[in-house]
């Protein structure tokens, strides 16, 4: 596995990392279906096997139910793993200053995750611009206090990032980048300028470039949350469309998960892929993209030339909710 430095944090992430909001199950809204609490927490455990040390959360994912599988998976093995959880930029009680917000939810995160700190505290979002300083100075005060060894954000603005950078020590932003997704592209490029550490989110597109959807949706369970946003004749000719994706796979150099993320990982600007997994079968074809080969620059460009006809119709995740 190929470990790469977060920025200018001296954090060293597998560059394929794990995704757990799959692992918040039907708790609490979530809707990922085909959870099972046991299979999580020994998806978790593998991971260190396939050298994958680098698990994405957040404290809204199953109204806590993911943190609280990693804590339960990692009791006696937490210094082998980077945690990075996230916290919403505005608390829902207006009464409540926004610094307590924080360090609040912190708090609760860390109980969850059993852990005395969390290496990655991500902004799940954007917060409002008159916020930023205390949103700052309370990310800045968990990290003198050890409780957090850096901060970030999960958002496509780079406004946003150099706005944060002005105030403070921002390490790292979360950003979606997938074949379907050029979203990123940006966001990227910033980063690479800025040497901010960058964590790639959404890269199978939440399964549809896994590339068994294609042919059909029969496979989706019907309780599942992608259920009603993937059965539309928008979906439907998109994913036909990304069945030319298959010439990535062709002579079984890699299985189309694996080239949709050795996609991701070979753009420059990315730190680490984040997929969702669900098991560990999932986790192991994922942990394998490190050692397929690169797709040479003619097949990114007829990959990203499908992606871009195909014209993904759902909006790419930008907030926290
Ligand atoms: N705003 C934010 O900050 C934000 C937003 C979204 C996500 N994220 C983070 O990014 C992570 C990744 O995004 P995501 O989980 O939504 O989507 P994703 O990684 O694009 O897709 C994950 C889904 O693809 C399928 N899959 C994964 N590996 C597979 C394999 N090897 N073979 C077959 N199917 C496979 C699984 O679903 P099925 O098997 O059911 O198809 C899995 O749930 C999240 O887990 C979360 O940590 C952050």
């Amino acid at each position: 596995m190929e470990y790469r430095v977060l920025g200018k944090t001296g954090i060293e992430v597998s560059c394929i990392g794990l995704g757990c909001w799959p692992m918040a199950g039907m708790v609490g809204g979530a809707n990922w279906s085909g959870i099972d609490d046991d299979e999580s927490v020994a998806t978790i455990q593998h991971a260190e096997s396939l050298g994958i040390n680098l698990l994405d959360t957040a404290n809204g994912y199953g109204a806590g139910h993911s943190e609280r599988i990693i804590g339960r998976a990692l009791l006696g093995r937490r210094e082998r793993y980077v945690i990075a959880t996230k916290v919403a930029p505005r608390s829902d009680d207006p009464d409540e200053p926004i610094q307590q917000f924080i360090a609040r939810n912190c708090e609760g995160s860390l109980e969850r995750l059993q852990t005395e700190y969390i290496d990655i505290y991500q902004l799940h979002g954007e917060p409002d611009e008159a916020d930023m300083p205390q949103i700052v100075e309370a990310l800045t005060r968990l990290v003198e206090e050890g409780k957090i060894r850096c901060f970030g954000i999960s958002t496509y603005e780079t406004e946003v990032m150099r706005s944060l950078m002005s105030l403070g020590d921002l390490a790292m932003a979360q950003i979606g980048y997938s074949i379907v997704n050029p979203v990123g592209k940006a966001g990227l490029r910033f980063a690479a300028e800025e040497n901010l550490g960058t964590l790639i989110r959404v890269p199978l597109a939440q399964g549809a470039l896994t590339g068994k959807y294609f042919d059909s949706l029969s496979r989706l369970d019907t309780q599942d949350r992608r259920h009603e946003r993937f059965d539309n004749p928008r979906i439907h000719s998109a994913l036909r469309k990304l069945s030319e994706l298959s010439f990535l796979v062709a002579g079984g150099k890699r299985t189309m998960v694996q080239a949709a993320l050795r996609f991701v990982l070979d753009t420059p600007g990315v730190t680490s892929v984040i997929p969702g997994a669900k098991n560990r079968a999932q986790l192991e074809e994922n942990a394998g993209a490190d050692c397929v080969p690169p797709l040479s620059p003619d097949e990114r460009m007829r990959a990203l030339a499908i992606g871009r006809e195909a014209d993904w119709p759902l909006p790419p995740y930008t907030n926290w909710t």
